[in-house]
């Protein structure tokens, strides 16, 4: 469109004003203020570049700038924010002049390797739980009520999985066969070829404690993000009872955006709703977006193992 553009990942970007130095006829200055004044600039990888104190201070320069002069610059990075210098992050972070987009797609080269979310996810470990090895219980002499609860149960699990929409809250006591559900969910997608994220909230929680230690090698950000945003969250025994005030903080900001965005997300717990954080339930009693279904049925003891026996 004529608009004369400067386009460079910042390693190059660095090189390039690291060899103005001894470079003919252009000075460092001169090379300096091409970049800086640019009509566009494109910077890639960025964050990926080795922070010399030379080289952060170049970087500053431009992107502030460019900030203070409101001169278009697109960034990419696969850097989350709290990995990028201060200074910068606080400017690329201005909702006045900056947008963001965040790309949640695997790596287009290699969509393969995306098999769902290996660090995170418990699920391999409830491979062989399915909707089809889910016993009716019928022959326990169970209540017809609960009995109901159970085919209502395994039937709102069947139309999640087929068609993630909204909340799907399960509870019900140790061993009623919500982990079973939500797995037979999550197992289902995952044959379809879209895994959901399978997380356990003592797992979850966990994330969330280490969001707080900044000297975690990890970048919490980033998983908290992935939480939060993931297209559809499996999130197997959740209690909130005794949790800090700051993670409890975070689970409401995880709750909030996904109530808010109408994320699909199944919840199993073995708390009763009452006993569940106060913020939490009153998203999950929201009936336009939420289902909640009470098991009333005890632990399951392998009805079909005993059928034999007798
Ligand atoms: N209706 C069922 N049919 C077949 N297996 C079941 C059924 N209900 C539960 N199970 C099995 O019983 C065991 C306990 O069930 P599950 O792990 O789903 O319980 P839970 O409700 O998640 O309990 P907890 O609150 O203790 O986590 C699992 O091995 C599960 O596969
Ligand atoms: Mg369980």
């Amino acid at each position: 469109m004529g608009v004369p553009t400067l386009f460079l990942t910042v390693p190059d970007l660095l090189d390039l004003l690291r060899f103005a130095f001894d470079a003919e006829g252009v000075t460092f200055e001169e090379r300096f203020e091409q970049i800086r004044t640019a009509a566009l600039l494109v910077l890639g990888d960025f964050g990926t570049q080795s922070a010399t104190a030379w080289a952060q201070e170049k970087l500053f320069q431009i992107v502030n700038y460019r900030y203070i002069n409101k001169l278009p610059l697109v960034v990419t990075t696969n850097a989350s924010l709290d990995e990028i210098e201060e200074r910068i992050r606080s400017r690329i972070q201005d909702p006045e002049i900056v947008s963001k987009v965040v790309i949640a797609a695997p790596d287009y080269r290699h969509p393969s390797d995306d098999k769902g979310h290996p660090e995170l996810s418990s699920l391999d470990l409830h491979a062989n739980k399915t909707f089809i090895n889910f016993d009716d219980r019928g022959d326990e002499g169970l209540s017809l009520d609960t009995i109901k609860s159970l085919e209502k149960a395994l039937k709102a699990a069947t139309t999640f999985a087929a068609k993630p929409r909204g909340w799907l809250v399960l509870t019900g006591t140790y061993g009623c066969g919500k982990t079973h559900l939500a797995a037979a969910i999550a197992n289902f997608r995952t044959d379809l070829g879209a895994p959901p994220l399978f997380v356990t909230g003592s797992d979850l929680l966990d994330h969330l404690r280490a969001t707080f230690d900044k000297y975690s090698p990890v970048s919490y950000d980033r998983r908290f993000d992935e939480f939060r945003t993931t297209p559809v969250l499996i999130l197997d025994d959740l209690t909130t009872q005794s949790i800090t005030p700051g993670v409890r903080e975070k689970l409401h900001q995880l709750f909030t955006y996904r109530y808010n965005a109408e994320l699909p997300t199944v919840i199993t717990t073995a708390d009763t709703v009452d006993e569940m954080d106060a913020r939490i339930r009153s998203r999950m009693l929201d009936k336009r977006l939420c289902t909640i279904y009470a098991i009333t049925a005890p632990a399951f003891h392998g009805g079909k193992v005993r059928k034999t026996k007798r």
